[in-house]
């Protein structure tokens, strides 16, 4: 084994650990060469699904079909449904999806003979009616089911509240998913890649990444922003909020980012969303609130919004439970999970890195009977 010194650097930063053709977020994000932008303003989630996972956008006719068979996998068998109803109602809603996501696995016909793309599919289409069912149960409501003729974005925002959303607010859904669908080797994506780089199955991986996904410096962050906004609670109060907050050295959440150090280009695409809600809604406050925020961060931190900033005000405008707001994020990430599972699978090298030791050596083994217990 060589002895040579080698680089560490604290949590990745700055490490190339793989190569992908799926998206890159230098000089721009792309999913596959397409601007994130170009799709935000003129495509369909179910568009930007299909290009994650088959590689490329569909024509009019693959897309018809792609849809059919989003409709067709959003099927959740009944034991997953009942099984569900029987999980304590105060269970996190991101602790749930990940366990009825494993779930779902038990029930996939013939696991071993489908292929990845199909159970991607299959993931995409029962993920919304698994937060949706969830939260139904929790408030005592009678579980939808999704409309064929409506939209992934639609159909979510249907399943949920119960009303059918009007064409800006579907919009406004769908281009969060866009924004949301894939970003690299983000934390979540690389924990699919290193389990799928075992041999592993795809509900394993993704199953592996909503875990990942939850913690507050990820997608968690989405829904702590709209806690924080509440306990500013009015753009009078903003400025001694943020005064207490740096000085009790607290995290702002939906701000910074391990890569994008001048903003995050998604966060301004979706912020126009936000104030197009706001005023539908009469909620233009939050919007002040929000503004004055984003002038401290940067004025006083050097701090820029990340997608979770906006992502969580959307959210809030279309009526949606807090606790929804990082399942949403899993409803729209599953894609590029799934993208970069298949990609792995395709090119595959188990990934091991290395540590740096920094512990005892040497120490003399002393027998049990001569082992003195620890202060
Ligand atoms: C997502 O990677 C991706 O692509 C993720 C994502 C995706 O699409 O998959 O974009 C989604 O996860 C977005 C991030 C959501 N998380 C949050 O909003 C939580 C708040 N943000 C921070 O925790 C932080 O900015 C991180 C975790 C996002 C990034 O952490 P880094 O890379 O470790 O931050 P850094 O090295 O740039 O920090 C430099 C300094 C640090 O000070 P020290 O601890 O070294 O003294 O700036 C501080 C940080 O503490 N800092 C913050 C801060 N972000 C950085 N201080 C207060 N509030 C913040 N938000």
């Amino acid at each position: 084994m060589s002895q040579e010194p080698r680089p560490y650097y604290p949590g990745l930063d700055g490490v190339l650990a793989g190569e992908t053709a799926i998206s890159t977020i230098e000089g721009g994000l792309q999913y596959y060469g397409y601007a994130v932008r170009d799709l935000a303003e003129d495509a369909t989630f179910e568009e930007v699904a299909h290009l994650l996972l088959r590689g490329r956008l569909p024509s009019e006719e693959e897309l018809a079909d792609f849809e059919a068979i989003l409709v067709e996998a959003s099927m959740v068998p009944d034991e997953v449904i009942n099984f569900m109803s029987t999980i304590p109602l105060h269970v996190n809603e991101m602790d749930v999806l990940r366990t009825t996501v494993s779930a779902l696995a038990h029930w996939d016909e013939d696991p071993s003979g489908t292929s990845n793309v199909t159970k991607a599919e299959r993931l995409l289409g029962q993920i919304p009616i698994l937060i949706a069912a969830r939260y139904r149960q929790r408030m005592g409501l009678r579980v939808l089911q999704p409309q064929p003729d409506l939209s992934v974005a639609a159909n979510l925002l249907y399943l949920i509240t119960g009303d059918e959303p009007s064409p800006t607010q579907e919009r406004a859904m769908d281009v969060s998913l866009i924004l949301y669908a894939e970003h690299e080797f983000n934390a979540s994506t690389f924990t699919a890649r290193v389990v799928t780089s075992t041999l592993s199955d795809l509900h394993s991986a993704v199953v592996a990444a909503i875990g990942a996904l939850k913690g507050p410096l990820h997608g968690g962050a989405n829904e702590q922003v709209l806690r924080q906004l509440q306990e500013i609670g009015s753009p009078n109060n903003a400025e001694a909020w943020f005064r207490d907050m740096v000085g009790d050295k607290r995290r702002l959440m939906g701000f910074g980012h391990r890569v994008y150090k001048e903003g995050d280009p998604r966060a301004y695409v979706l912020k126009d969303y936000c104030v197009r809600l706001a005023e539908e809604r009469g909620q233009m406050e939050l919007e002040r609130t929000a503004e004055i925020i984003e002038r401290l961060a940067r004025d006083t931190k050097g701090l820029y919004p990340n997608l979770d900033w906006p992502s969580a005000r959307l959210y809030h405008y279309l009526g949606l439970d807090v606790d929804l707001f990082t399942p949403l994020f899993v409803a729209s990430r599953v894609s590029g999970w799934c993208a970069h599972i298949i990609e792995q699978s395709q090119h595959n090298r188990l990934i091991r890195p290395r540590a740096r030791y920094i512990g005892q050596t040497g120490l003399t083994f002393e027998p049990l009977s001569e082992r003195e217990s620890a202060e």
